[in-house]
């Protein structure tokens, strides 16, 4: 392993910086808190310790060092974290390979990787004449196709399942992996847009009619064990590392939307491939930026999509823009028809969501109705609360006050009103650091946490367990103090962040750790207190062991052994 590189590379980075730039820190005390990216939340419930570099998150019990929040947080694996934070504090880093580990869908993995390439090739030839044709005449030349890996299908019906037979595939997995239907192809005659992962992996396709307009226009992959629609944005590992330059992530439509942005030079944008938004969506966006303009259709559907969509993500906490586009046309028709400067126009004037709802409920209200009116000015308010910048709320109310020639202090005190009654209510729950889950645990289970706990902060204790042979009374347990032993044997010291490097394989002990890094222990002790916490732990065994041979001796049918085993109960119970 990479263990003595991984410690140098983590003691150089702070693991504050490297989450800080991903996710807001504030600071309280000694730690930092932000909102958890690994679950669904809006509070700040995950803290990071600049003095552990460990991160800890109250509500999901995500747990980790700078290494593991990598991981999780960009979808990859050790080693290329490794290779990142080396490459970013200067420690050479240029021996770590690099290849992929292999995983159970290396073989799905594998038959799409093939298919793309089959689908390019057949484009890229004779037969692909009519397809680039088409291609042209919607402004998607060579290096468009090339960069977004665009194919063709052919009508020959079996072309490509034959040729994946022959590359071992059996015919079941070809149906599972929604390639095949019984022992012919998927896609005939479509132009194939591959869709990725969010590592970047092709794990399916989009096909597109090109000439036979009485199909449906696109077919989409079925969900398989690598492709859940829900799950994936589109253009999603591109657009990763360009939303942090450009400090905000465009969220369109369609990916022929994307693509078209992506020739203008715009590309911190991603397609949801509809209109729906999942809950595992929204926490891809989260990832990219808290900032998200929302780009889609001009037509009625794109207007309702935007409302719900943009009333989701504001719930989150997230700051939402929207773009709106004319009634019959999308980022891509838009972009061809306008070009560049016209759309990064549209992309700085994007209205704050607020405001584009606002002015959509607006051309509802019959204003010839007193009533209407009202209640589209309460609308408003309600919405104005929902903003934090103070000059933005004062420009809407004067707006409105001008407008309906009401008093902008009558507004105001409405206003006010409005804002306690929500402040109240949220009071409660929201906006505070949320305290951490208490969970009943046994007073065995806690001491052996708690010893574990100090074991990985106080070096003596190591020794003190060592010495007085204290047996835990679980196999999980028994493994982490035994690892926790031998590390500090081989390195002379131990640190929590990199003994999580060291674990981070064992699966089973990972998640007795993460458990008692989430759990409200101490850190330091004094010996009379650790040997509490060790007869509590000796009691256990005893009693476990009691448990265990009063149960073989119900077996025992021989009065000698019976009573060999009575004597031994009699002992374990005298304390002998
Ligand atoms: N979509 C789909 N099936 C359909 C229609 C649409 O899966 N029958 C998805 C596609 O992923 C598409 C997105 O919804 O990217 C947006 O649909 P639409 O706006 O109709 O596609 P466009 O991007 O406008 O495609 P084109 O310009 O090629 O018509
Ligand atoms: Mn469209």
């Amino acid at each position: 392993m990479n263990n003595d590189l991984a410690s140098e590379v983590r003691r150089k980075v702070d693991i504050v910086d490297i989450i800080g730039e991903r996710i807001p820190l504030t600071a309280r005390g000694k730690n930092f808190f932000g909102v958890c990216p690994f679950h669904d939340d809006s509070n700040p419930s995950m803290s990071v310790s600049r003095e552990k570099q460990i991160y800890t998150c109250f509500s999901c019990h995500a747990t980790g060092n700078v290494f593991t929040f990598l991981m999780d947080y960009e979808h990859i694996d050790f080693k290329e974290a490794l290779h990142y934070l080396g490459e970013k504090v200067g420690v050479d880093v240029s021996n770590i390979s690099l290849k992929k580990k292999s995983s159970k869908n290396d073989k799905l993995y594998e038959a799409y990787d093939f298919s793309v390439k089959y689908f390019q090739n057949n484009l890229s030839s004779s037969v692909g004449r009519e397809a680039k044709k088409y291609l042209a005449t919607r402004n998607i030349d060579d290096d468009v196709i090339k960069e977004f890996q665009i194919g063709l299908s052919l009508s020959t019906y079996d072309d490509l399942t034959k040729l994946l037979v022959k590359k071992k595939y059996d015919l079941t997995t070809l149906n599972n992996i929604g390639l095949s239907s019984d022992d012919h192809d998927i896609y005939n005659d479509r132009i194939m847009f591959p869709l990725y992962d969010v590592a970047g992996s092709v794990v399916g396709f989009s096909g597109r009619i090109y000439k036979d307009v009485s199909q449906n226009k696109y077919l989409n992959t079925k969900e398989t064990s690598i492709f859940k629609k829900g799950e994936i944005l589109y253009h999603y590992h591109i657009a990763k590392e360009e939303c942090r330059l450009k400090k905000c992530v465009i969220v369109m439509e369609g990916f022929m939307d994307v693509i078209r942005a992506s020739t203008i030079g715009i590309r911190n944008t991603v397609a949801l491939m509809g209109t729906a938004l999942t809950k595992q969506q929204i926490q891809l966006l989260k990832r990219l930026s808290s900032n998200i303009i929302l780009c889609l259709d001009g037509d009625e559907a794109g207007v309702h999509a935007t409302l719900g969509i943009g009333d989701s993500l504001l719930e989150q906490g997230i700051e939402v823009k929207v773009i709106s586009l004319p009634d019959d046309d999308d980022p891509d028709t838009f972009i061809l028809k306008h070009g560049e400067n016209r759309f990064l126009g549209l992309v700085d004037s994007a209205l704050h969501f607020s405001d584009f709802k606002i002015k959509k409920l607006r051309e509802q209200v019959d204003f010839r109705s007193d009533e209407e009116k009202v209640s589209y000015i309460n609308t408003v308010l309600k919405e104005a609360i929902k903003i934090d910048d103070p000059i933005h709320i004062e420009v809407m109310l004067k707006k409105l006050a001008k407008e309906f020639d009401i008093g902008y202090n009558t507004l105001e005190i409405r206003y006010n009103d409005l804002k306690s009654e929500n402040k109240s209510k949220k009071a409660v729950s929201q906006l505070e650091i949320p305290k951490r889950q208490v969970v009943k645990k046994d007073k065995y289970i806690k001491a052996v946490e708690q010893i574990l706990y100090f074991m990985l902060n106080n070096d003596w204790v190591i020794s003190q367990v060592e010495s007085e042979h204290l047996v835990l009374p679980n196999e999980q347990s028994r493994v982490l103090s035994s690892e926790i032993i031998y590390y500090y044997k081989k390195y002379g010291v131990i640190t929590v962040a990199d003994f999580y490097t060291y674990i981070q394989d064992k699966e089973d002990i990972l998640e007795l750790l993460n458990g008692i890094l989430a759990g409200d222990y101490n850190e330091t002790t004094t010996k009379d207190e650790l040997f509490l916490y060790f007869s509590v732990v000796r009691d256990y065994g005893v009693k476990q062991e009691i448990k265990r041979l009063t149960n073989s001796m119900k077996k025992e049918v021989d009065p000698l052994e019976q009573a060999k085993i009575v004597e031994k109960i009699r002992k374990l119970r005298m304390g002998e």
